[in-house]
């Protein structure tokens, strides 16, 4: 045997094609045994497809792969399973109408005798959540999670599989800064066991912290292999995106109105009764960007859904530029100047099956210019189209790719041309820049602000903190469905506001 590392993946000469768009072309990667490999790049770049070839999903044109130093072809995921590999998918492949473990064990159910083993498969989940803190209850049913815990349940399928190499599609965008760190841990520990860990992360300080070795992929291209000791992020996001990226967000000072969005004493109730919203009040004036801090799952959602018309407050009062709104709906809302980027862009924000040109007009289709007289203005769309595409730099350029057809990113790009180009006077921003590259990141940071600075107010929900602090103007913390302070973003300190998220107070008097 040869002493050089033993690599459990290798890919040589992969290519894949999309009609005109060659996704992957002839990407060499080598994933050293028992390490972590981060495969970075921008939104388009050709990661997802690797991994999806890897994993069987896509049949690629050409080139080989081999498993363990063994030339293998995997033909379906089932292949894939059989070898070892799982994989988190970036966008969650759960049944919603079946519970947690119905989900994990599908496909790999337990039996005792001839029928399915619930109990037993119920109790591996728990333990697997508890050893690994993947805390998700087993008998909830997996339309009612929020993104949070979908994900979790994907991370335990595939380790209920015993899969030995583990990828991961942006495990982390969803998850809380804690839940990160957790699952870190999780990853560490199954590297220091042997397995292998591949993870695609836009997050540059993620990659640094987590992985021993680095790709970065460039239109299609693998344009470099590097250890991660050799290093920065300077140097990635350059390798990444090639040209110098504003990995800060840069911003003059609100210069604040008359307030445009009035909140007063808001209550919406769970379905078991409980409050998601509890007495909520808050203003935002013209000119601002209000941020709501608070860990996933404190009623972030819900409030951004109640501001957008799609849920209807139990109680309390909303007042849009001196309307009364809370009891109407989505479109009302969208023509009174609404603009909503969704958390979750799949549930809501595209029809995955419609073209780009059509998704762009979604929530518009009934009103002039996009509704003429009897039918829609086709011209208008395509124009629309065209020019959201450019200004939003929305790759690959062609309007009549169904949206599905898009990188993540790349989605994301496309909802916020959309729902910005209507001049918004309200614009609700949920995870805005989840999932997209660093080179996007800083555009729709910028489009923020410049809507902010042509008078509209923004209400901003970001579970990445550093996102809460550099975009809010003032901010708002979120604790089980409460306000629980408003802290000065520029003055306080990650400690005081990650206190205060987790139900902490941030001042003395504190009774636990
Ligand atoms: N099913 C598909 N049909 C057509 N084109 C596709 C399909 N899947 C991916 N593509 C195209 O292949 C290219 C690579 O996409 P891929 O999803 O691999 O990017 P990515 O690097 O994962 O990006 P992101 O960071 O945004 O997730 C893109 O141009 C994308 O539009
Ligand atoms: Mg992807």
């Amino acid at each position: 045997m040869s002493d050089g590392p033993k690599y459990a993946v290798e890919m040589r000469g992969v290519t894949k094609r999309f009609g005109a768009v060659t996704a992957n072309d002839h990407i060499d990667i080598a994933v050293a045994e028992g390490s972590i490999h981060a495969v970075i790049g921008e939104n388009g770049a050709g990661k997802s497809t690797a991994m999806n070839i890897l994993y069987g999903f896509y049949k690629s044109d050409e080139g080989e792969i081999l498993i363990d130093g063994r030339t293998e072809s995997i033909e379906t995921p089932s292949d894939a399973i059989k070898l070892g590999l799982g994989m988190v998918h970036q966008h969650f492949m759960l049944v919603e109408t079946l519970t947690v473990t119905e989900n994990i064990i599908l496909g790999a159910e337990p039996l005792s005798g001839i029928a399915i083993d619930f109990a037993n498969a119920r109790k591996r989940v728990r333990d697997l959540s508890t050893q690994y803190g993947l805390h998700v209850d087993p008998g909830a049913r997996v339309g009612n999670l929020s993104v949070g815990q979908q994900q979790r349940v994907e991370i335990l399928k595939t380790l209920y599989r015993g899969a030995r190499i583990v990828i991961l599609d942006e495990p982390t965008a969803v998850l809380t800064p804690q839940e990160v760190s957790e699952l870190f841990a999780i990853l560490r520990s199954l590297r220091d066991q042997g397995k292998t860990i591949i993870i695609i992360t836009h997050k540059l300080a993620e990659v640094l912290a987590l992985s021993d070795n680095i790709t970065v992929m460039r239109d299609g291209k693998v344009i470099g292999n590097l250890a991660t000791r050799d290093a920065t992020a300077e140097a990635l996001a350059r390798m990444m995106v090639g040209r110098e990226v504003l990995l800060r967000v840069q911003k003059k000072p609100a210069d604040p109105r008359s307030p445009l969005l009035v909140v007063q004493r808001v209550c919406l109730k769970n379905r078991d009764g409980s409050l998601a919203l509890d007495d909520i009040s808050f203003e935002v004036r013209a000119g601002e960007i209000l941020a709501v801090a608070g860990v996933e799952g404190n009623g972030q959602t819900e409030l951004i859904e109640v501001l957008a018309g799609l849920k209807r407050p139990d109680s309390g009062e909303i007042i849009l530029e001196g309307r009364q709104v809370a009891a109407l709906g989505p479109h009302d809302h969208k023509s009174l100047g609404v603009a909503h980027i969704p958390e979750d862009r799949h549930r809501r924000g595209l029809l995955l099956d419609f073209d780009l040109a059509e998704n762009s007009i979604l929530g518009l289709h009934r009103d002039p210019p996009v509704s003429g007289p009897f039918l829609l203005n086709k011209q208008f769309i395509a124009e629309r189209a065209k020019r959201l595409i450019k200004d939003y730099d929305v790759r690959p350029p062609d309007a009549e790719l169904p949206a599905r057809g898009f990188s993540g990113g790349n989605q994301q790009k496309l909802i916020i041309g959309r729902e910005f180009d209507s001049k918004p006077r309200l614009v609700l921003a949920a995870q805005p820049t989840r999932g997209v590259d660093i080179g996007a990141i800083e555009f729709i940071h910028r489009k923020i602000i410049e809507l902010r600075d042509e008078g509209a107010a923004v209400v901003m929900v970001s579970a990445e903190l550093d996102e809460v602090l550099s975009l809010g103007d003032r901010v708002i913390v979120l604790y089980e469905g409460r306000i629980v302070g408003e802290v000065d973003p520029k003055a306080v300190t990650e400690e005081e506001i990650g206190l205060m998220m987790t139900g902490g107070q941030k001042h003395e008097g504190r009774q636990d």
